[in-house]
C-alpha cells in the first residue's frame, strides 16, 4: 500500500482534518509517557531525564516552547533530546527502509538543506522541468524524527485550528493515519518511492540494518562554522529563542548538552564507516569548493547516471541564492521578509534560515580564545579528523 501512495500528486482535495481532542492544551502530556526513567529503547539506550539546575539553566537559556516538555539523555553516548523523543524513538529505530531509499544524515547546520535539494534534484529533476520541484521540502524529503523536537504543543494548537500544513498533508496521503501518533515519521512512511529522507539522528539511533538496506549520504561541516550557524538557528527559531551569549553556546556545544549532541560521536561513527559502499561521506567545505566534482561523486554513488549538463542544472538550481529566493517565495514572502516561525529582530539583523551559506564565517565571529577552546575539544575527541576550515 505504502509503495503506491503518491503524496505529492494528491494534494488538491484535502479531506477534513481529524477532530481536535477535547483538551488541546493537555494533549502533549497525555500522549507522552513521561514516567520513563527506567525505560530501555529498542536501540538499547536507556533514558535519563535532565533535571535540577541543569534543566533550569537550559530553560533560562532557551525560553522558547520547544523544551517545555523536558529534556533527556540517552545512554550510552549521552544523546541529547527533547523528552518527546521517548514517544518516537522505537518507531524511528524500527522504521521500515527499502533499497531504493536514500537517507541524508547530518548533524544540524552542516549542510542538510543544500544536500537534500542536491539529492532530490539529481534524482527527480535533472532537466529542471519537474513541477513537483516547487513543493515544500516536507513533501519531497520528509524529516524523519521531527516529531520528537518538541513541536507537539504547536501541532496540537495548529491542528485544532486547521492550519497545520503537515497535518493536512498527512491526512491526504494516509487518511487512516492519526497525526497524534506523529506527523513526520508517518509522512516519511507514506511518501512516494523512491524516497529521500532527511535525518539528524546519529547512526546509533537509526535502524540496525540501515547500511545493509539502503544508501546513506552523510554531510559534515567543521565545528567552528557549525557552532556559528547552530547558534544563529537557535536564536532565530521562536521555538528555541536562545537568549545566552556565544560563549555560553560554545560551552553547551562542547559539553555536549544541547539537542543532537554529541557532535563528536555523531560524525565520528559515520567517519569510521566511510569505506562502507553504502555510505558516502561528504564535507560542506568540499561542496563549496567544487560543487560539480562533489555532484559527480553523488551521481556515481546513487547510480543516477546524469550528464555533465544535468549536473550543472542541479548545481545551479541548488545554489544558495536560488534556494534562498525560493524559500521565501514558497511562503508567499519577498526575499528578506521573516516567517512567523522566526524571531523578527534576529532575522532582520543577522539573516534568516539561509543566513550566509559560506565557509569560514568563524574568522569574523570567534575570538582566538574561543577558537582555542573549540580546538581543545577537537584534539581531545576527534584528534585525527581531517576538518577543513576554509575553501
Ligand atoms: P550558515 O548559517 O553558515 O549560512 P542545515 O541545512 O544543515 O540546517 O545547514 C544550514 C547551513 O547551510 C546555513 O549555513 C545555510 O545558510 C547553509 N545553506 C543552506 N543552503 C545552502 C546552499 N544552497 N548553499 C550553501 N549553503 C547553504
Amino acid at each position: 500500500v505504502v509503495l503506491t501512495r503518491n503524496v505529492i500528486g494528491r494534494i488538491t482535495t484535502p479531506p477534513p482534518l481529524l477532530p481536535p481532542p477535547p483538551h488541546i492544551r493537555q494533549l502533549s502530556s497525555d500522549i507522552l509517557p513521561w514516567n520513563m526513567s527506567s525505560k530501555k529503547l529498542s536501540s538499547g539506550h536507556t533514558v535519563e531525564a535532565v533535571e535540577g539546575e541543569e534543566l533550569e539553566e537550559l530553560k533560562r537559556l532557551f525560553p522558547g516552547q520547544m523544551i517545555k516538555n523536558g529534556l533527556i539523555r540517552l545512554q550510552p553516548n549521552g544523546w541529547f533530546f527533547q523528552s518527546d523523543y521517548i514517544k518516537f524513538g522505537d518507531k524511528l529505530y524500527n522504521f521500515k527502509l527499502y533499497p531504493t531509499d536514500v537517507i541524508l544524515m547530518t548533524y544540524p547546520k552542516c549542510g542538510t538543506t543544500w544536500t537534500q535539494e542536491l539529492i532530490w534534484t539529481l534524482r527527480n529533476n535533472p532537466d529542471l522541468n519537474n513541477p513537483l520541484a516547487d513543493k515544500p521540502f516536507e513533501e519531497r524529503v520528509p524529516f524523519l524524527e521531527a516529531d520528537s523536537l518538541g513541536h507537539s504543543h504547536l501541532l496540537d494548537t495548529m491542528a485544532s485550528e486547521g492550519t497545520n500544513p503537515q497535518v493536512e498533508l498527512l491526512s491526504q496521503v494516509n487518511p487512516e493515519a492519526d497525526w497524534r501518533d506523529g506527523v513526520n515519521w508517518q509522512l516519511a512512511e507514506a511518501v512516494q518511492h523512491p524516497r529521500t529522507i532527511k535525518t539528524h539522528l546519529p547512526l546509533e539511533l537509526m535502524p540496525k540494518d540501515l547500511l545493509n538496506t539502503t544508501k546513506v549520504v552523510y554531510v559534515c561541516r567543521n565545528p567552528r562554522d557549525c557552532i556559528i550557524s547552530w547558534l544563529h538557528h537557535n536564536r532565530l527559531m521562536k521555538g528555541m529563542s536562545f537568549a545566552g551569549t556565544l560563549d555560553q553556546f560554545i560551552d553547551l556545544f562542547l559539553k555536549e548538552k544541547w539537542i543532537y549532541a554529541p557532535y563528536s560521536t555523531h560524525i565520528n561513527t559515520a567517519w569510521k564507516l566511510r569505506d562502507n559502499p553504502n555510505l558516502l561521506f561528504l564535507f560542506y567545505e568540499d561542496l563549496k569548493a567544487d560543487i560539480l566534482g562533489q555532484l559527480k561523486k553523488l551521481n556515481n554513488f546513487l547510480g543516477t547516471n546524469r550528464t555533465e549538463e544535468q549536473l550543472k542544472n542541479v548545481a545551479s538550481h541548488s545554489s544558495f541564492p536560488e534556494m534562498r529566493k525560493r524559500s521565501y517565495e514558497s511562503k508567499g514572502l519577498k526575499v528578506g521578509q521573516a516567517s512567523d516561525r522566526y524571531n523578527k529582530e534576529v532575522h532582520d539583523k543577522d539573516g534568516g534560515f539561509f543566513r550566509k551559506g559560506e565557509t569560514g564565517d568563524w574568522k569574523e565571529k570567534l575570538t582566538p580564545a574561543q577558537i582555542a577552546t573549540i580546538d581543545r575539544y577537537v584534539q581531545e575527541k576527534l584528534p585525527d579528523f581531517p576538518f577543513k576550515y576554509s575553501v
